[in-house]
C-alpha cells in the first residue's frame, strides 16, 4: 500500500487537427516525454490506463495498440470512459491501483482523435453523453444546446450577459496564445467573440470548445518509488460525483450538483477550508467546455458565492494576479478538448504550474503549493475534482 501517490513525469502532444499522425503516433508524442521526464523506462511500468471515449475514431483497442507501439506488453492495462471526464477517471484508476498496493508505477494516457469523423457526426455522438432516448431522440439536444440551457438559466437568475460569457473566451484565448500546445494560439476581443452567428443561443463559435485531436500522459508512482525523484507533485485528494442522466430530474440549471459534491469531498480529504478554498490554492483548471460553465464552476468550486461567479470574470479575478487564476493554459476553449485527454492535460498543467515550468506569461505565482482540476462528463453526469500539491499531504 502507498498512502501517497506522486506524479513523477508528464508529456503533452500538440492539440488541434492532427491528420499528420495515427493514433499510436499521437499517443507516443506524450508517452515519450512523460517517460523521459520521469527518468524511467517501459520495464518500470506496472500497469497502464488509457482514457479514451473514442466512438468517432478508427481504433478501439488502444491499450493493446500502445502495448505494441510503445513496447508496454505484457503489463496489465485498461481503457476507461466517463464522457468528457474520461481523463480524470483514468487518473483515478491509476491512483487507486497505487494506493491499494497493486502497482508502484502506472502510466496514464488520455487520447482522442475526434477529427477522424466529420463534425456533424462527432456532434451527434457527443450528444449521446446525456439521456439519449429522452433528450436526443425527442428534442434533438446536442451539447451546445445542453449547456445553453444552463447558460440561459444563469443569465435569467443572476443577470449575466452574453458579453460576460465572452469575457471567459477572451481570458482563455489570451492564455492559449501563450501555450505552444494549444489548438488556438490567437487572442480574441469581446467584439470578435460577439460577431459569429449563434450555435445555440447564447453561445456563438468562441463560446464553444472545439473538436480536437490530442494526447496527454502522466506517470504516477508510489511514495517509495517517488522518494528519489526530484521533480514531482502529489495527488492530495480526489472527489467524484454523479448526476442524473435526464435533465428533467434536476431542479436547478445554474449549478451542477455532482460537481459541488465532488468538490466538497476533495476539499474535505485535502483538509481545505470550504468557506474560502481559493485561499489555499494557487490556481485551477476548470471544465470550460463552453464559456458559461466556467462561471458556474467558479461557484460549484466555491471560488465565489452563488450568483457572484460572473463578477469574478468581470473584475478579471481569474487572471494571474487575481483571486484565483483559472485555465491559464487556455482551458478547453483555446487549448482544445480532445475528450479523453482533457483530464490528463489538466494534471500535466498542475505539474507544470506547481513546479514553475509553465511557459512565459502564463506561470502563476506558487504560494500555497496546491492546484485544482475540475473535469466534468456530460452536463454533470460525472464530475471529478482532483487536488494536486507540491508537498505530500500533511495529515
Ligand atoms: N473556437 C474558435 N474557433 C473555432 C472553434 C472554436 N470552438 N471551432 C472551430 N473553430 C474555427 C476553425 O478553426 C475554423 O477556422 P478556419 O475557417 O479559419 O479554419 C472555423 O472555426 C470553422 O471550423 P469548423 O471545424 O468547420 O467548425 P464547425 O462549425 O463545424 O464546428 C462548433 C464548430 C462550435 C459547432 C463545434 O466545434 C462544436 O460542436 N463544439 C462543441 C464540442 C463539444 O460539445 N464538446 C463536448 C463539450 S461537453
Amino acid at each position: 500500500m502507498s498512502e501517497n501517490v506522486a506524479v513523477i513525469g508528464v508529456g503533452h502532444s500538440k492539440f488541434g487537427s492532427r491528420k499528420d499522425v495515427n493514433i499510436p503516433e499521437l499517443a507516443w508524442e506524450s508517452i515519450k516525454p512523460a517517460l523521459d521526464s520521469a527518468n524511467i523506462e517501459q520495464k518500470d511500468i506496472d500497469f497502464f490506463v488509457v482514457g479514451n471515449a473514442g466512438v468517432w475514431s478508427s481504433e478501439a483497442a488502444i491499450p493493446a495498440l500502445m502495448a505494441e507501439y510503445a513496447d508496454l506488453a505484457p503489463k496489465g492495462s485498461m481503457r476507461v470512459e466517463a464522457a468528457c471526464a474520461t481523463g480524470n477517471a483514468a487518473i483515478r484508476v491509476g491512483y487507486q491501483a497505487i494506493k491499494s498496493g497493486e502497482a508502484d508505477v502506472v502510466l496514464v494516457l488520455g487520447i482522442e482523435k475526434m477529427q477522424e469523423s466529420p463534425n456533424p457526426t462527432v456532434i451527434e455522438l457527443i450528444g449521446r453523453f446525456g439521456s439519449y432516448f429522452w433528450e436526443f431522440e425527442n428534442f434533438g439536444l446536442t451539447f451546445p444546446g445542453y449547456y445553453a440551457l444552463h447558460g440561459t438559466a444563469y443569465m435569467m437568475k443572476y443577470g449575466a450577459t452574453e458579453e460576460d460569457y465572452a469575457r471567459v473566451a477572451v481570458k482563455n484565448h489570451y492564455y492559449g496564445a501563450k501555450n505552444p500546445y494549444a489548438q488556438f494560439q490567437k487572442e480574441v476581443t469581446i467584439e470578435k467573440v460577439m460577431e459569429p452567428k449563434y450555435v445555440a443561443w447564447p453561445f456563438k463559435l468562441f463560446d464553444c470548445s472545439p473538436i480536437t485531436d490530442g494526447s496527454a500522459c502522466v506517470i504516477l508512482a508510489s511514495e517509495e518509488f517517488a522518494k528519489d525523484v526530484e521533480d514531482k507533485i502529489w495527488i492530495h485528494s480526489q472527489g467524484v460525483g454523479t448526476g442524473t442522466a435526464n435533465l428533467s430530474r434536476r431542479s436547478d440549471f445554474t449549478s451542477l450538483e455532482s460537481a459541488r459534491y465532488a468538490a466538497e469531498l476533495a476539499y474535505k480529504r485535502a483538509g481545505i477550508d470550504m468557506d474560502a478554498p481559493y485561499k489555499y490554492l494557487d490556481g485551477a483548471n476548470v471544465h470550460d467546455c463552453f464559456t458559461a460553465p466556467e462561471i458556474i464552476a467558479y461557484e460549484d468550486l466555491r471560488f465565489a458565492k452563488r450568483g457572484e461567479g460572473v463578477q469574478l470574470i468581470r473584475d478579471e479575478q481569474t487572471y494571474i494576479g487575481g483571486r484565483i487564476p483559472v485555465n491559464v493554459d487556455g482551458g478547453l476553449k483555446a487549448k482544445g478538448h480532445p475528450i479523453g485527454a482533457t483530464g490528463v492535460s489538466q494534471a500535466v498543467e498542475a505539474y507544470k504550474q506547481l513546479l514553475s515550468k509553465a511557459e512565459p506569461g502564463r506561470q502563476a505565482e506558487i504560494k500555497h503549493g496546491r492546484w485544482l482540476a475540475h473535469n466534468v462528463g456530460g452536463t454533470g453526469h460525472y464530475s471529478y475534482v482532483t487536488i494536486y500539491g507540491l508537498e505530500k499531504l500533511k495529515k
